[in-house]
């Protein structure tokens, strides 16, 4: 597949499959998510993936998604919840603990970023579907699932073979409407 129409072709998945995905595949992904770029290539991005139908019913509650039905149910049927998480206090730092611009450690979200959408395209070309989501309690969600210490959640992507063959795609603004040209 290439690069242009992995791109334009992966969707949000939200259905899946009731089957489990091979390990060995899920590692497959981030062998190739690794790749990402990240500040001074500190690498924060980390996986964790949860498969245990208990802890998945309890991810899939109005108290760990502050309530959006939406990913409940998204949630409740996945095969696979992956814990994008981020390692602290390195990205948008300098070696003494201070930080290198303005915008602080929010870098670290931007690189967790860059590692959820890397790890979507590989794993769409793996014939799997994600949906990144972003509406969770991450306080809840630490009490379900153990995360390893200073280590933050960025997001959850649900992980899966898709349950339908097509996605439509939601429209996308034109591109004469994002660039410009100074
Ligand atoms: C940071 C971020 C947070 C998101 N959070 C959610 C979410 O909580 N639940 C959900 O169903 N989709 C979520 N999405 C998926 C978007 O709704 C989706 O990417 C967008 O509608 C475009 O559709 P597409 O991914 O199929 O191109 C999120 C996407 C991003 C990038």
């Amino acid at each position: 597949m290439d690069l242009v129409t992995g791109i334009k072709e992966r969707r949000s998945i939200r259905k899946f499959q009731e089957r489990q995905v091979p390990h060995q595949l899920l590692t497959e992904v981030v062998e190739v998510a690794r790749f990402a770029p990240s500040w001074k290539n500190t690498q924060i991005a980390r996986y964790i993936v949860v498969e245990d139908r208990e802890k998945i019913a309890k991810l899939a509650t109005a108290e760990c998604t502050l309530g959006f039905t939406y990913n409940i149910r998204t949630m409740a049927a996945a095969p696979a919840l992956v814990l994008l998480t981020y390692v602290t206090g390195r990205s948008g730092y300098e070696k003494d603990g201070s930080f290198t611009t303005p915008k602080e450690d929010r870098w670290e979200m931007f690189d967790a970023g860059i590692a959820a959408q890397t790890f979507c395209l590989a794993a769409y070309e793996k014939g799997l579907g994600t949906v990144i989501m972003g509406i969770f309690d991450e306080n809840k969600v630490g009490e379900v699932v153990e995360i390893p210490e200073g280590q933050k959640i960025a997001a959850i992507i649900a992980t899966g073979f898709p349950a339908d063959k097509q996605t439509a795609c939601p429209p996308r603004k034109d591109p004469d409407d994002l660039i410009s040209f100074v």
